[in-house]
């Protein structure tokens, strides 16, 4: 192997830049070209190729989003994009490419398998939806700007003694919401893996006011609801003055955390080890503090748990 490539695809997640660096960088001490792929698999198929020196990945360790730009390709499900895609990396001598990104970016990466190109896959969405590693890179980062979020509203909530609905993302996964209405004292927390009863919450919050607590917080998770039609719902229910906050795009930028900048250090180091292993179709996690090889055929067999000890505990602790 004498050529490697990396790209970001998918939805952008805080600490890729870090993962970008970690793979180049760890490449070339071993004496690896690198070249940066832009705009995910939709520059695969355009050849937006960029050579990569230690330079290029200089003060961006810091810094949310992805310097090499991301797409959602769905262009690439089309087997000629396909075959143009790995006629670009065979042109620019490329041996193996290192893929960062979710579930959709790793299907992506095990088709190049197919054709004989050899992949790695680097765990990068803020969903922290994928099996075979504890954490995803920018998870950490958008459960703290939830978190954030929560402290903040939680002001205006006390202040005018209101209950507040607080809609957070997640595609089809809890995750987010868990963590940062964990972290956040959430009074109820709704996840499309758990389900809840409205009226129940209602009767919570009830409770809540009888005991004199001055506000509550509510999270929907975007795959369990709308929270609009949550916060409708309440205050048809029970008459209390309710405001909706649906954070959206602003959990999922801004300066990664220690912690992804971390993981995605180790992640992106680990990727470029795994290809000189001579192993591919493969992706790395962090389990327990040891790195994890799985095969992406496994990783798209399992489901990520959901961990419902929290979950409980979080029910209990905002009784
Ligand atoms: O997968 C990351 C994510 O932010 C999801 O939580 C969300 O449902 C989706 O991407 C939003 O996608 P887009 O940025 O394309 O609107």
């Amino acid at each position: 192997m004498r050529k490697i490539g990396v790209l970001t695809s998918g939805g952008d997640s805080p600490g890729m830049n870090a993962a970008i660096r970690a793979v180049v960088r760890k490449a070339i001490f071993h004496g690896l070209e690198v070249v940066g792929v832009r705009r995910g698999f939709a520059g695969l198929i355009a050849g937006d190729f960029m050579p990569m020196q230690l330079g290029s990945v200089a003060d961006i360790i810091h810094r949310g989003g992805t310097v090499l730009r991301t797409a959602r390709a769905p262009e690439f499900l089309a087997r000629e994009s396909q075959e143009k895609a790995v006629r670009n990396l065979r042109d620019q001598g490329i041996d193996a490419l290192v893929v960062i990104g979710g579930d959709g970016s790793f299907r992506g990466a095990s088709v190049l398998g197919s054709y004989g190109i050899h992949t790695v896959g680097v765990p990068g969405t803020i969903d922290n939806d994928i099996p075979c590693t504890d954490n995803s890179i920018g998870f950490d980062t958008a459960v703290n700007n939830v978190t954030d979020a929560i402290n903040k509203v939680r002001d205006t909530a006390t202040s005018h003694e209101r209950v507040y609905v607080i809609e957070v993302m997640g595609r089809n996964s809890g995750h987010i919401a868990l963590a940062a209405g964990l972290a956040g004292g959430a009074e109820s927390i709704l996840v499309p893996e758990v389900p809840y009863n409205l009226n129940e919450i209602c009767e919570r919050l009830e409770r809540g006011v009888k005991r004199g607590k001055l506000h509550s917080i509510i999270l929907v998770a975007e795959g369990a609801g709308s929270a609009l039609e949550v916060g409708e719902a309440l205050k048809k229910k029970t008459n209390m003055e309710t405001r909706v906050t649906i954070l959206g795009h602003l959990q999922r930028g801004g300066t990664p955390t220690a912690y992804d900048r971390m993981l995605a250090s180790r992640l992106g180091a680990a990727a470029v080890d795994t290809l000189l292993e001579g192993c591919y179709g493969k992706m790395v996690g962090l389990e327990s503090g040891k790195v994890k090889v799985t095969s992406f055929d496994e990783v798209f067999r399992q489901k990520k748990e959901f961990p419902e000890d929290l979950y409980k505990l979080a029910t209990i602790l905002a009784i």
